[in-house]
């Protein structure tokens, strides 16, 4: 088999961040117009927050998913969509937005939960889509409890982790996208590949990265596609 042929057989894995969506218009987390410099963590974010002010947790959610209908894929998400059409492609990512999805994305898995989706709150496996709706104290489950938002809050445990941490370490290749890995245990998953497998990052600033991660300094906008098509 020509090397060629042999390439087209890889698994590739795409770690994405806040980053990837930000050229989409969604604010990042940690960047100085970030999210957590405009709330405080402690009163949207967490259970605590819940149990004493849920209205202010779902105004919170509810302000950031009209946002994110009123945002599109970028170019980096479209990439992706193209490298999928070569390889195996699997798509963990820390972002709550539909992004990938409606760039045409199958196979992505969301770490800190869907922004799109409400939960029970008496039992986590009731989970629905909300479509155009948005989630009121009122709101409640089939069981009648109250509708809380789909995504795992700081303290809370990452479900899907261990199927992220089995999926890395089948990586031909990791492509980590915007992400600043500095929230655990899903920075962590790098450390999950094989020890042969490449890392490269794309990212325009990080605080620090290590010598043998493969860091391309620039926008996912401008770099995906670039990438993207170095290896199809
Ligand atoms: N293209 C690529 N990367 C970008 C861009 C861009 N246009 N703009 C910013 N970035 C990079 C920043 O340099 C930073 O490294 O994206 C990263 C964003 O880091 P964070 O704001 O910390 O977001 P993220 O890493 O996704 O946060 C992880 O923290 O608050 C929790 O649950 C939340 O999932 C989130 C988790």
């Amino acid at each position: 088999m020509t090397s060629q042929t042999n390439i087209h057989k890889k698994h590739i894995i795409v770690f994405t961040g806040a980053g990837i969506s930000a050229e989409s218009g969604l604010h990042t987390f940690r960047d100085p117009n970030g999210l957590w410099q405009q709330y405080s963590v402690q009163e949207v974010a967490t259970p605590s927050a819940w149990k004493k002010d849920r209205k202010k947790v779902l105004d919170f959610y509810n302000l950031r998913r009209q946002q994110v209908r009123q945002a599109a894929p970028n170019a980096a998400h479209i990439a992706l969509t193209t490298l999928q059409k070569h390889f195996k492609v699997s798509i963990i990512t820390q972002n709550v937005d539909d992004l990938h999805e409606r760039a045409g994305s199958k196979n992505v898995l969301h770490l800190h939960g869907e922004i799109m989706k409400a939960r029970s709150t008496v039992n986590k496996n009731l989970i629905y889509d909300l479509g155009e709706k948005d989630i009121a104290l009122g709101d409640k489950c089939e069981k009648g409890s109250q509708l809380r938002p789909h995504i795992v809050w700081f303290g809370e445990s990452v479900p899907e982790f261990e199927q992220a941490c089995k999926i890395v370490s089948q990586a031909d290749l990791l492509l980590v996208i915007g992400t600043s890995l500095r929230v655990h245990p899903a920075a962590s998953l790098i450390h999950f590949v094989a020890k042969e497998t490449d890392i490269v990052l794309v990212s325009p600033e990080m605080e620090y990265v290590a010598s043998h991660i493969t860091w391309l300094k620039n926008t996912a906008a401008e770099e995906v596609p670039r990438f993207v098509e170095s290896l199809i």
